[in-house]
């Protein structure tokens, strides 16, 4: 795919992404962190929610169990991370939609969704791309319609720090741990902006940022 996608598999090869569910489970404790993004979200029925960068759609099903009348849509670039998401979908037995594309550029309409939430994509982009993205998900976010994020954010101990520097080395880290999240989140329009909360894994900090697209 051409570069300016910015797109990076699940676990930055792609014959690694059949072992990123595995991979991600005894790395998190997956249940309570997607959980708490969820509950933060605030999702009621006949909402519209999109995940982007859904990956295998672990929070995606998540986010439709816990709001089965909610309208939910998971959205990836990586067929073979779709293709896994598909079969854990049909095996739940969930409506859930899938959709191919990239973060850069959403294929929505402008005001669509009453929420968009996103884990673990944002630390594959270029800061040029968050930026882009941010964008993106504002502009398809109804007046009033809030965004929820968790990503890698600055490390909260002398242990993180360690963990954050290791996996520095593969990602593109900086920006999420200099804490410039919510300042580009804030520059893509997006109101109060609020760190949320902090969740620490075997990977480092993850953070949990909100924003909202003011109401009209
Ligand atoms: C580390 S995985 C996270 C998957 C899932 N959100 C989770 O929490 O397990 C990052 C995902 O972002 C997707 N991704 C990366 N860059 C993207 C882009 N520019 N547009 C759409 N998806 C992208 C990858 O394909 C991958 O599935």
């Amino acid at each position: 795919m051409p570069p300016e996608q910015g797109f990076v598999p699940s676990l930055h090869y792609r014959p690694l992404t059949p072992l990123y569910d595995v991979f991600i489970r005894l790395g998190l404790k997956e249940k309570a962190f997607r959980g708490k993004l969820i509950k933060h979200a605030g999702i009621v029925p006949d909402h519209l929610v999109l995940d982007v960068g859904c990956g295998t759609a672990t929070l995606t099903l998540m986010v439709k169990k816990a709001q089965p009348e909610a309208v939910v849509t998971g959205f990836d670039y990586d067929l073979d991370a779709l293709a896994f998401a598909r079969r854990k979908i049909t095996r739940a037995r969930l409506d859930i939609a899938l959709v191919r594309g990239t973060a850069l550029e959403l294929p929505f309409a402008d005001m669509s969704f009453e929420r968009v939430l996103s884990s673990l994509m944002f630390h594959h982009l270029t800061t040029e791309n968050k930026q882009r993205a941010f964008r993106e998900i504002f502009r398809i976010l109804k007046p009033g319609g809030e965004f929820y994020l968790a990503d890698f954010g600055p490390p909260n101990s002398r242990l993180m720090r360690f963990l954050t520097f290791v996996v520095g080395r593969f990602e593109k880290l900086s920006d999420n741990t200099g804490g410039r999240l919510p300042v580009m989140m804030a520059e893509a329009g997006f109101t109060d902006v609020a760190h949320l909360d902090d969740y620490n894994t075997v990977f480092g900090t993850v953070a949990f940022y909100k924003g909202k697209r003011r109401a009209r």
